[in-house]
């Protein structure tokens, strides 16, 4: 491997989210924090050189989103997931949540219902009740081994009229899928026969591992580029979430125009002229770095499911195909939520996302954050096999 991650910065002392927050949301400063989907590991140098080169020049005026930025993000789609997108397709977003706000308002109207697949990243469900629109939630299915599948029957007998949106999480955040052709097939023939339009939040794309394959759902066939409007984002792949930096690619014009009238009434403008430097760069010379990156989060995931393993089937984690968020069933301990968060917060000293978070379906699981070091997934493993082992004396 030509990166090392053995090693990542200290980020204890700055405002990062996951550090700054702990003793509000876990009581203490003691737990290492494993929750807000970022690394701990080192944003590439071919980032941080781009925004000190764009530096170089004096004046930070406005600058307008450049072309060569949104050409690399369609070079980079077209290699790594097959689909070609044009340049009036693309759309700039300071975040996907705020796209997907937009896409809520811009297809629907209050009373509507938008279709969210539980359990699932909260600003899913969060931004559709906040916009005064029905959730209508279809929860995914786990299978006799654990695999999470979309209810196509449980969708079916659920949509009316009314039903006008499908926020789909792919990859899916927290339950680690990459969903198959068939899988996206069976959604999209529901959505064209109800018209149904497809938000579909594509972050989490870049991480998927062999021999798992990210299908867009917009590469599904024309119809589905017709009904789509695909989210994508350099955060997750390159850990730059706070360039505040993603896209949205809206190919059918009539979409394309809906979605801009909302997108022009909260002025989005074009973005910092570092996130566009910094962007642009990590689609250019990202290859290798992610190969390398994906390689090093498999080996983490690998240590997690070992200790976790060890100890029977207290804690089962659920079978990964992309992302770096682990869902950790712990329905084995057989503990009530309040005493699991307080096993990994006082005992394990870690601090995880709680999954009721994730919704109702979340009851029992707890989401832990993976990308890290060697050396900080080493603690983690550290601890949790120590809590573990104090709890099951082994
Ligand atoms: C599925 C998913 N969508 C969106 C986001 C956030 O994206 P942004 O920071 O661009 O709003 C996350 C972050 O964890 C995520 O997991």
């Amino acid at each position: 491997m030509k990166y090392n991650f053995t090693e990542s910065a200290c980020r204890k002392d700055t405002n990062a989210e996951k550090y700054r927050l702990r003793k509000e949301l876990f009581g203490t400063e003691d737990v290492l924090p494993v929750w807000v989907a970022d690394m701990d590991i080192d944003t590439p140098d071919f980032v941080l050189n781009a925004v000190k080169k764009r530096l170089e020049h004096p004046i930070v005026g406005y600058e307008e989103f450049p072309k060569s930025a949104f050409e690399s993000q369609i070079e980079w789609m077209k290699n790594e997931h097959g689909i070609e997108f044009e340049l009036e397709d693309m759309l700039y977003s300071h975040s996907v949540v705020a796209s997907m706000s937009l896409a809520i308002e811009a297809f629907s109207k209050a009373g509507d219902k938008v279709i969210v697949q539980t359990p699932v990243y909260p600003p899913f469900f969060h931004s559709v009740m906040e916009h005064d629109r029905e959730l209508l939630k279809n929860p995914l299915k786990q299978n006799a081994d654990g695999k999470y599948v979309f209810d196509i029957e449980d969708l079916k007998s659920k949509i009316d009229d009314k039903t006008k949106l499908l926020l789909l999480c792919s990859p899916h955040n927290p339950v680690g899928r990459v969903w198959s052709q068939g899988e996206l097939e069976e959604i999209l023939q529901v959505c064209l026969k109800h018209n149904i339009v497809v938000f579909s939040d594509e972050i989490h794309s870049d991480l998927a591992y062999s021999p798992n394959k990210h299908i867009p759902f917009a590469s599904l066939s024309p119809d589905a580029r017709d009904i789509t409007v695909t989210a994508i984002g350099v955060g997750k792949t390159f850990n730059m979430a706070g360039f505040a930096m993603s896209s949205v690619a809206i190919p059918n014009k009539e979409l394309r125009e809906k979605f801009l009238k909302s997108y022009k009434r909260v002025h989005f403008a074009q973005g910092s002229v570092l996130s566009h430097a910094a962007f642009e760069s990590a689609y250019k010379n990202g290859k290798e770095w992610l190969e390398d990156l994906k390689s090093h989060l498999w080996n983490n995931y690998q240590m997690l499911l070992e200790v976790c393993e060890k100890y029977g089937d207290k804690i089962k984690v659920t079978p990964i195909e992309a992302t770096y968020l682990a869902w950790l069933d712990c329905r084995g301990m057989g503990i009530n939520n309040r005493e699991l968060r307080k096993f990994f917060i006082e005992e394990a000293m870690l601090g995880l996302n709680a999954g009721l978070s994730f919704g109702r379906e979340g009851d029992g699981f707890m989401r832990l954050n993976f990308a890290l070091s060697t050396q900080k997934m080493l603690e983690v493993i550290k601890r949790l096999d120590k809590a573990l082992s104090l709890k099951y004396h082994k």
